[in-house]
């Protein structure tokens, strides 16, 4: 019998007909989104299974310039109009931000309609709600687009990878500090001016600062490790610390002991919980992940059957993030008439199963570190140092001096230690501040050597 991708059932006459889509949002990837599915239509179909119409789009001003075509689409200014039209099966929420996706997400499951969203502030911060009432009412919440723009992460995780222990999952999860960090390293350019350049070529979210302080990976991290380990979304727990901190000379000095200095967003299962943390950190140069440039993404995970797997890709931009969304779109119409409790969980684990595993503390997470420090040229300032170090347990693997820069009576003095818990290294550094030979903090980045 030739193959026939209608399902059977009492309603197969309208499992037929189009499946149509409801959009909240025509900016960047609403437009991308809307390009996408009008030039891969065909394709598309024979994916799904049924046709994907998007027949309503709410925009916040409908006289904004459009990238895409909307002809045959009714284009309000009234999100409830989409939210609640009967005819809507899916509502493609690609607003952003916390308020009115919240609402209109939680009204249009309310209304029994299945959410597709690339709202990663959304999923962070609510999604156990989410999900708890889209579990209600059987209904799907898509969001593959949250995370790493046209990468398919969250489907490798969650179905990929479904057989493995996940160890430990590190990732480039923003482009824009990707791109200051590359523009800093291969132009020696200062951090502003790059910044201005990712907000000119718009990279960067509507306030840059959830860029440069690591809240924009801090949130895609939450959801990444949520579904790798099965346990609840919980933002406020992530350690986040942003770019701002590292200087051109971090990053030179870095690069002339073989690292490259990357925001990395990283969850590792440890003996005594899961750390979840977001911080500029030195990966030896000679990991793939230490050579993505510029505003691209990456993510590595590291399975205990597979081993580490890498992930690479687009993370923003209208159609690398309009293939995700519509990717979701495909899973949700393929999935419209599959049974509820057999689907692929919201967060990968079948609900009951989400466990409450600890999250640690920084000061319970064990790293290398760089540490760079101004000290006066005259015997016995090294040996003060690595007499504090030895005491609290810490060994050096490298150690750099170089000359005081123009103007400058201290030397920089950059040392890599092997790892430790960061209580100690914190113990050393505040003895080593406290030296009169020492003039201002001691900077420190840590190290992670991905193997
Ligand atoms: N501002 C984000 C970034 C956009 O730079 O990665 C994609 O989430």
């Amino acid at each position: 019998m030739p193959y026939d991708p209608r399902c059977q059932g009492d309603d197969e006459e309208a499992l037929l007909k189009p499946v149509k889509v409801g959009l909240l949002g025509l900016g960047t990837v609403g437009g991308g989104t809307v390009n996408v599915l009008r030039r891969n239509a065909d394709e598309i179909a024979r994916r799904a299974g049924r046709e994907i119409q998007i027949t309503r789009i709410a925009t916040r001003n409908l006289a904004r310039e459009r990238i895409c075509d909307t002809a045959g689409i009714v284009v309000t200014d009234d999100p409830l109009a989409v939210v609640d039209d009967p005819d809507i099966q899916i509502v493609a929420e690609l607003i952003g931000g916390e308020t009115p996706a919240r609402e209109l997400v939680l009204r249009a499951l309310n209304n029994g309609k299945h959410v597709v969203t690339a709202n990663k502030m959304l999923i962070a911060l609510h999604g156990n709600e989410i999900f708890a009432e889209a579990g209600k009412k059987g209904l799907m919440v898509a969001f593959e687009a949250a995370v790493a723009g046209g990468i398919p992460i969250i489907k490798a995780l969650r179905e990929g990878l479904a057989g493995n222990k996940l160890e430990w999952v590190a990732g480039i999860i923003n482009g824009t500090c990707n791109f200051i960090l590359s523009e800093m390293r291969d132009k020696g350019r200062e951090f502003a001016d790059v910044l201005q350049e990712a907000q000119a070529r718009g990279y960067a979210e509507a306030d840059p600062s959830f860029d440069i302080e690591g809240i924009d990976a801090a949130h895609k991290l939450t959801i990444l490790a949520s579904i790798a380990f099965g346990i609840p979304l919980q933002f406020s727990k992530v350690y986040v610390e942003g770019i701002t901190g590292i200087t051109a000379l971090d990053v030179a000095y870095a690069e002339a002991l073989g690292y490259r200095i990357k925001l990395l967003g990283i969850a590792r299962r440890a003996a005594r919980g899961i750390e979840l943390r977001v911080h500029p950190t030195l990966i030896p140069e000679r990991r793939l992940i230490a050579n993505v440039a510029g505003v691209m993404n990456a993510i590595l995970v590291k399975g205990d059957a597979v081993g580490p797997t890498l992930y690479y890709g687009a993370g923003a931009g209208a159609e690398p993030t309009a293939s995700s969304v519509v990717a979701d779109l495909v899973d949700v119409v393929r999935m419209l008439t599959s049974d509820p409790e057999n689907r692929v969980p919201h967060l990968a684990f079948q609900p009951q199963s989400i466990s409450d595993i600890p999250i640690l503390a920084i000061e319970d997470v064990e790293s290398a570190y760089y540490l760079r420090l101004n000290a006066e040229d005259r015997p016995g300032v090294l040996a003060d140092i690595a007499r504090i170090l030895a005491n609290q347990g810490i060994s050096i693997e490298a150690l750099i001096q170089k000359e005081p820069l123009a103007g400058e009576s201290h030397l920089p003095i950059i040392m890599i230690t092997h790892r430790v818990l960061e209580r100690e290294l914190n113990a050393a550094i505040r003895q080593i501040e406290a030296l009169q030979t020492i003039k201002g903090p001691v900077n420190r980045i840590r190290l992670e050597t991905l193997n």
